[in-house]
């Protein structure tokens, strides 16, 4: 089966920062490096780097060039990624010590895509095939009635969090992937806790204290631990674990050893600098030790 991913194409420009900047403050930083990003493209390069077939849907403005060659350059399907007028997606990412960030994040070409090529693209998917995306592109909510008339288990990381975007897809998903602060901000949205929402399964990235599996119907809660290691960026490690996760899902493995592998995946990327460039792949997780 395959993965269809609506999802945002970035440039991202990481800086290591000494600390972050206070309101007024200009601050040198100690290094500087430019990577392929977007909380879509992340996704799409992990679960391509896991093993699936993935679908790539979004768009590049005159200057993405290099982020379009790029995402190819994974074998990720680049067919469906549209060119148009606006700039392409960026963000410039302040990195501390310890690997937090903070990200400023302009959505451009992300959110210029046309109904008519997602609904062309979708038009090539079947059932038993994966739809995800994110909040970074526009047509979620189109693109998610679609996967859904399709017959797509229909997937959707709520990142980052917009409380309309969410709401206007939520009675259509099988899937729901949310870190903590999301889904508290999903909670005082719409007064339901996560897994109350009729969603199937419900996954709650919880950072350095691993991810939390809550099975809709039952109730059923699985925590996966996270693996301890010296984390020198964080940016990206929460789109490669989703990535890896729908990945694994798809491949058949059960959603305990597809969250394992994919806490492996992230684990692995909080101790790299950058985003798509340095997913690791199948085989770096299969021999991790960690
Ligand atoms: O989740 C990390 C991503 O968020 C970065 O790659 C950046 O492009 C922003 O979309
Ligand atoms: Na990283």
């Amino acid at each position: 089966m395959a993965i269809w991913n609506l999802g945002s194409i970035n440039l991202d420009m990481i800086y290591s920062l000494p600390h972050m900047p206070a309101a007024g403050e200009t601050l040198a930083a100690q290094n500087f490096s430019r990577f392929l990003g977007g909380k879509g493209a992340n996704m799409s390069v992990a679960a391509q780097r896991a093993g699936s077939v993935v679908h790539h849907i979004g768009g590049v403005g005159p200057d993405g060039d290099w982020a379009y060659d790029r995402l190819a350059s994974f074998d990720v399907d680049t067919a469906h990624v549209a060119r148009s007028e606006t700039v392409t997606g960026h963000a410039i990412i302040a990195v501390e010590p310890g690997g937090e960030n903070q990200i400023i994040l302009y959505p451009g070409a992300n959110r210029a895509l046309q109904e008519v090529d997602l609904k062309q693209a979708l038009s090539m998917a079947g059932p038993g095939d994966t739809f995800i995306c994110q909040n970074e592109t526009n047509l979620q909510s189109e693109a998610v009635g679609y996967a859904r008339e399709k017959g797509m288990r229909v997937c959707y990381a709520a990142a980052p969090f917009e409380a309309e975007a969410v709401a206007a897809v939520l009675t259509n998903l099988d899937f729901l992937i949310l870190n903590e602060i999301e889904a508290q901000q999903l909670e005082a949205s719409t007064g339901k806790a996560p897994d109350a929402l009729g969603v199937d399964d419900v996954i709650i990235t919880l950072g350095s204290k691993g991810a939390r599996h809550i099975k809709g119907a039952s109730g059923t809660v699985r925590d996966v631990p996270a693996h301890a290691v010296t984390a020198v960026d964080t940016t990206g490690a929460g789109d490669t674990f989703t990535g890896y996760v729908l990945a694994g899902l798809d491949q058949g493995l059960s959603m305990e050893e597809a969250m394992a592998q994919a806490s492996v995946a992230g684990a692995l990327m909080v101790m790299r600098h950058g985003t798509a460039d340095v997913i690791p792949t199948l085989d770096e997780v299969n021999k991790a030790k960690l």
